[in-house]
Order: structure tokens, then C-alpha cells, then sequence
């Protein structure tokens, strides 16, 4: 599209945040496997959910970069292979603190380059990260303060859900 504006700053950081995003995704998706296979339902879940929304995120840059003239690079996506659910839930509060701390200075920056609707999606995920940040922070409060019966807590449950027959082994 021809505009006056340049967006060519805009869609350099939209996809820096896709870069961000693809990454979240994936390391979400693989603390899912990991904790289902621990038999830890309820972080099971949590870390799916948070991927499912980080990928909501991806689509809403993705379209932004596209209603600007660019190109999605789709870059990003790599993982680190950890299994230890307190190592899983600090590097995952780290990840929300670094976007948190990235998509507020990449608002600034669209602000200052007169894009204010890529700078008003900035706005609207850090809400959203900040929110995946408090909950990996209730986590890990949690396994501080309960330790161990935290985790043998939900694994109860998982064997309750089969032995009662509500959920397949
Ligand atoms: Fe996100
Ligand atoms: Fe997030």
C-alpha cells in the first residue's frame, strides 16, 4: 500500500515479536508434553492454554504485518530441552518478563514512528503477557510453598480421574 507513513520500522519489530512468539509457542507446547507425561495435569494444562494464546498473538502481529506491506518471516521456534518443572516455570516467568519488558519499549518505538495501531497492539499482549507472568509467579510460590505435595497433589488427581473412569489412561 502507498502511504505517507514509513512502516518499514513498524513491521521490522512485529516480526522480532512473531520471532518471540513462534519461540514461546513451541516451549510451552514442549512443557505440555512434559509435564502430561508427569502425570502433572493442571501445569499440563496451563502451559497448553499459554501456547494456545501466544499463538493468537502470533496471528494478530502476523496480520498487522501484513495490512502494512510486509512479509511474515516466521522465524523463531527453538526450544530448550528442560524437564524439571521448577527449571520449566522459571524460564517460562523469564520469557513473559523479557516480552513485557520488549513489547513496552517496541510501543514507544511505533509511537515515535507515528504508528500509533501497532503501537496500540503492543499495549494490548503486554496486558496479556503480563497476565502469563503472574500466573507462572503463582506457580512457582506455590512449589515454595508446598513443595513436593504440590506436585503428588495433582498427580492424585490424575490417578483419581482414571480410577473413577473420567479419563482414559
Ligand atoms: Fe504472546
Ligand atoms: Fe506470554
Amino acid at each position: 500500500m502507498k502511504t505517507s507513513n514509513d512502516y518499514s520500522k513498524s513491521i521490522e519489530l512485529l516480526n522480532k515479536a512473531v520471532n518471540e512468539e513462534l519461540d514461546a509457542v513451541h516451549q510451552y507446547l514442549y512443557f505440555h508434553f512434559h509435564c502430561d507425561d508427569q502425570n502433572l495435569d493442571l501445569l499440563s494444562s496451563l502451559f497448553r492454554r499459554t501456547a494456545i494464546s501466544e499463538m493468537r498473538h502470533v496471528e494478530q502481529l502476523a496480520e498487522r504485518i501484513l495490512f502494512l506491506g510486509g512479509e511474515v518471516e516466521m522465524k523463531g521456534g527453538k526450544i530448550e530441552h528442560i524437564n524439571e518443572v521448577e527449571a520449566m516455570l522459571k524460564m517460562s516467568y523469564q520469557m513473559e518478563d523479557t516480552t513485557v519488558l520488549h513489547y513496552n519499549q517496541w510501543a514507544i518505538e511505533c509511537g515515535n514512528a507515528a504508528d500509533s495501531a501497532s503501537k496500540k497492539l503492543f499495549e494490548a499482549l503486554v496486558i496479556e503477557e503480563e497476565e502469563h507472568r503472574d500466573q507462572y509467579d503463582n506457580e512457582i510460590n506455590n512449589l515454595d510453598t508446598y513443595g513436593k505435595s504440590y506436585l503428588s497433589q495433582q498427580v492424585m488427581e490424575r490417578s483419581k480421574a482414571i480410577a473413577s473412569g473420567k479419563v482414559e489412561e
